[in-house]
Parts: structure tokens; sequence; C-alpha cells
């Protein structure tokens, strides 16, 4: 993941929502996300992460003024999710997942994560959200509590 200039009217929204659906189509309707994400958001210079820990998700959308503005009336309009709250809208300098049309992390399976990652996400919360709001710092310590189970080698066997 690399950071890259924005530019001059890019913005960064974040926001956190709450799925909609059944336990079961969880899955299959992040996939739909995910793949309607990838394909929309390349072709309007729209790069970003969508987190997901326990049914929450926290979204971050670089892009034009205008081109965010189009995506969040489409957000709030889709059934998948509830209760958008914005946390954080503002112009930015630097775009920081400048390589990443979207891409999804479960915060809740380890083993997707890989340390390099989970890494370059905290720095970019750290660099980008001074703000003591308390979803983003959730998600920031979820993120933190994985890296630190990661860093721990695991016990020696057969001693
Ligand atoms: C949590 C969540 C995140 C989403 N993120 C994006 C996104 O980054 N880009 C996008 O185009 N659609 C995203 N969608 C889907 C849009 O709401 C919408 O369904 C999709 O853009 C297709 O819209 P259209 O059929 O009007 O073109 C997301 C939906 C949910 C529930």
């Amino acid at each position: 993941m690399q950071s890259g200039r924005a530019a001059a009217n890019d913005i960064m929204i974040v926001y956190r929502s709450e799925y909609a659906g059944d336990d079961g189509s969880f899955q299959s309707d992040l996939a739909a996300i995910t793949r309607e994400a990838i394909e929309h958001n390349s072709a309007q210079d729209i790069t970003g992460v969508l987190l997901h820990h326990n049914h929450v998700f926290v979204q971050v959308l670089e892009g034009s003024t205008d081109g965010l503005e189009l995506l969040m009336n489409k957000l709030r309009k889709d059934r998948r999710h509830r209760n958008i709250e914005v946390l954080l809208d503002g112009r930015i300098r630097v775009r920081a997942f400048s390589d990443w049309s979207m891409r999804a992390f479960d915060l809740n399976d380890e083993s997707s994560l890989s340390l390099p990652i989970l890494q370059q996400l905290t720095d970019t919360f750290r660099r980008s959200f001074s703000t003591a709001e308390s979803t983003l710092m959730q998600f920031h310590q979820v993120m933190l509590g994985a890296i630190a189970r990661k860093n721990r080698t695991p016990p020696p066997t057969g001693v």
C-alpha cells in the first residue's frame, strides 16, 4: 500500500454503519459490495478501505467532492446497512489508499490480515484521525490487539 498525492479538490469521508442483513448472508453480501465498489470506484477514481468487525462497518473513502457526494447518496439508500454516521469529512493533501479502489478487511479474522497491512492501516489511522472519536478508536484498538497477537512468537513445542 502506498500513499499518493491527492488532487486539489480531493476529500476523505469516513463513516460507520451497521450491517442490516442476516448472519448467514453476510459473506455473500460483503463479496457483492466489494465487487460493486471495485468496479465503480476504479471508474470514478475513488480509493479506500472497508473494515468490518462484529457486523459494524467503517469505510474510508477518498475522491473528488462530486464523486463522493454521489457515492454517499447511493450508500444512504443501500438497505444492506443502516445507521450511517459520518465520522470525518474533509480535504486531504495525500491519499492514504491510492492503490486500492476498495479493499475489505475482516478484523475478526486475523488469519486474513498480514502484519505489514495491519501496521500500515494503524499508521494511517494515527496520521489521519487525531480525533478521539469512539468508533475509530475502537477499530484502532482492535487493530493494535491483532498486531500484538501476531507479533507474539508461539511457545516452543516438544520441550
Ligand atoms: C458498507 C457498504 C460499502 C459500500 N461501498 C461502496 C463503494 O465504495 N463504492 C461503490 O460504488 N459502492 C459501494 N457500495 C454499494 C453501493 O451502495 C451501491 O449499491 C453500488 O454502488 C451500486 O449502485 P448502482 O447500482 O446505483 O450503480 C457499498 C455498500 C455498502 C453496504
